[in-house]
C-alpha cells in the first residue's frame, strides 16, 4: 500500500464522498505474492469480489485468470482481454443462456454441486469440463458460505459418473473455506477430504487433474498482525497437496476474492447527520449499508478512522453509525469508540477494496461511492 499517496487523496479536500480509494499497486504486490507463495498454482481472481475492468485487466496482464458467476461477469472477464483458457465459473447455479454463452467463449470450466446442474449443463453445453464443489468446514471464517453450496464426497462421485454418462468432463474438485478464513486448517482439512474422493473417483476410472483452492484468504494484516498470511496458508496447501492427492493435482487453482483487492481500497464517507437516540450517540454517513457496506450487514465488523488532523486530542466517545437512507436496517455498527466525531468530518473505512461497491446501489438516491484510482507508476504487465 502506498500510504502517502493514498493520505494525499483521503485528505483531499476537493475529493467528493462517498468515495471508493483504490490502489491498483498494491493489488499488483498482492498478485506477486500469491504467484511467489504458490509457484505451481493459478490465480483466478474472483471476480465478484470487485468486478472494476481495471483489476481485471491487471489480472489477465499478469496472466492470471477469472473466476465468473454470471453472464455480465462474463462480458466483463472478455472486454478485460481474458481468453476462454482464462476464465473458470465456480458459481453453482447457471442459467442457460449463460452455459451456452460459456461454451461459445471457450470458458476452461464450470462448477457442479447438484444433478439438475449436471443435466442443465450436459443440454446447454454438452461435453464441458466440470468440477465438483465439496462441502467443507466453513468454522473459523467470518462469512461462512458452508450449507448454501456443495456436496459430500459420495455425492461428488455420482457427479462425476453422472457427468461421465452425459458427455461431459470431470477434471476436479473446489471447495470454500468461507470468506475471511482465519484458520489455516480449514484448507488442510479441505484438501485432506478431496484426496480421499479424488482416489475414490480414480478407482472408478475418472481422471481428475483440478483441484480448485477456492477463495477464503484474509484481508486486514495492517491492522490485525494476527491474521493468517497469504505465505502461511499457501504454504500448509502446497504441502497438503503434496501428502493428499494423487499426482499432486497437475492444475491447482486459486481463487482470492477478497485476499487480492481486499486491503487496496479505502471508502471514504463524510458525516451528514448527528442524533442522540435513547441515550445512543448516532452518526448518519453518506455510504451505508446500500451503497458501500453491505457487508456490515452480514455481520463483518467494519474497521474505521476518523481523518482528521486533531484527532488524538479529541475525546473519545461511542457511537452507532448508520447509513443515509430511510431504511431502519441501514446500521453500519453499534458502540463503535471513534474520537469525538462532528457533521461535515470524513471517516474512512479499512480493506474496502472488496464487497463494497460490488453490493452497492442508488437506494433512495443515495450515490454508489465514485472510485479513485491512486496514480500509477508501473505497468501491470
Ligand atoms: C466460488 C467462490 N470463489 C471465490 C470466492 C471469493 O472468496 P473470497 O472473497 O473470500 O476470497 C467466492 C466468494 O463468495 C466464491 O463464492
Amino acid at each position: 500500500m502506498n500510504t502517502v499517496r493514498m493520505d494525499a487523496v483521503i485528505r483531499d479536500t476537493a475529493l467528493n464522498t462517498p468515495a471508493l480509494v483504490l490502489d491498483l499497486e498494491n493489488i499488483n504486490d498482492t498478485y506477486t505474492r500469491f504467484v511467489e507463495a504458490f509457484p505451481n498454482g493459478q490465480v483466478f481472481y474472483a471476480v465478484k469480489s470487485n468486478a472494476n475492468l481495471d483489476i481485471m485487466r491487471l489480472v489477465v496482464a499478469r496472466g492470471g485468470g477469472l473466476e465468473i458467476a454470471s453472464l455480465a461477469e462474463l462480458d466483463a472477464a472478455l472486454t478485460a482481454g481474458a481468453s476462454g483458457a482464462q476464465i473458470i465459473c465456480s458459481n453453482p447455479i447457471k442459467t442457460p443462456r449463460f452455459l451456452q454463452r460459456m461454451q461459445a467463449a471457450d470458458v476452461y470450466a464450470v462448477v457442479v454441486d447438484s444433478p439438475w446442474e449436471v443435466e442443465k449443463i450436459a443440454q446447454y453445453a454438452p461435453g464441458m469440463h466440470v468440477y465438483v464443489r465439496l462441502a467443507v468446514d466453513n468454522t473459523g471464517s467470518v462469512l461462512p458460505l458452508a450449507g448454501k453450496f456443495g456436496v459430500s464426497g459420495n455425492e461428488a462421485l455420482h457427479l462425476f459418473d453422472q457427468a461421465r454418462d452425459l458427455g461431459l468432463v470431470p477434471i476436479g474438485l473446489s471447495f470454500h473455506v468461507g470468506s475471511q478464513c482465519l484458520r489455516v486448517n480449514n484448507w488442510v482439512n479441505a484438501i485432506r477430504a478431496c484426496g480421499e474422493i479424488w482416489q475414490a473417483a480414480e478407482a472408478r476410472g475418472h481422471q481428475l487433474h483440478f483441484l480448485d483452492l477456492g477463495g477464503g484468504f484474509p484481508a486486514g494484516h495492517y491492522h490485525d498482525t494476527n491474521i493468517p498470511t497469504i505465505e502461511a496458508i499457501c504454504e500448509a496447501s502446497r504441502d497438503a497437496i503434496y501428502d493428499f492427492i494423487p499426482h499432486h493435482a497437475p492444475m491447482i487453482v486459486l481463487e482470492p476474492g477478497r485476499g487480492l483487492v481486499g486491503e487496496s481500497g479505502r471508502l471514504v464517507v463524510s458525516v451528514v447527520g448527528k442524533a442522540r437516540r435513547n441515550g445512543d450517540e448516532w452518526l448518519y454517513m453518506d455510504a451505508g449499508v446500500f451503497n458501500g457496506l453491505m457487508e456490515t450487514y452480514e455481520g463483518f465488523p467494519p474497521v474505521v478512522y476518523l481523518q482528521a488532523d486533531d484527532a488524538e486530542d479529541r475525546p473519545m466517545r461511542q457511537y452507532t453509525l448508520a447509513g443515509p437512507s430511510c431504511d431502519s436496517c441501514d446500521v453500519v455498527a453499534r458502540k463503535i469508540e471513534l474520537p469525538e466525531t462532528h457533521i461535515g468530518d470524513r471517516l474512512v473505512f479499512l480493506d474496502a477494496g472488496a464487497y463494497t461497491n460490488e453490493y452497492a446501489v442508488a437506494f433512495n438516491g443515495f450515490p454508489v461511492p465514485a472510485v479513485v484510482k491512486l496514480e500509477r507508476e508501473v505497468a501491470f504487465a
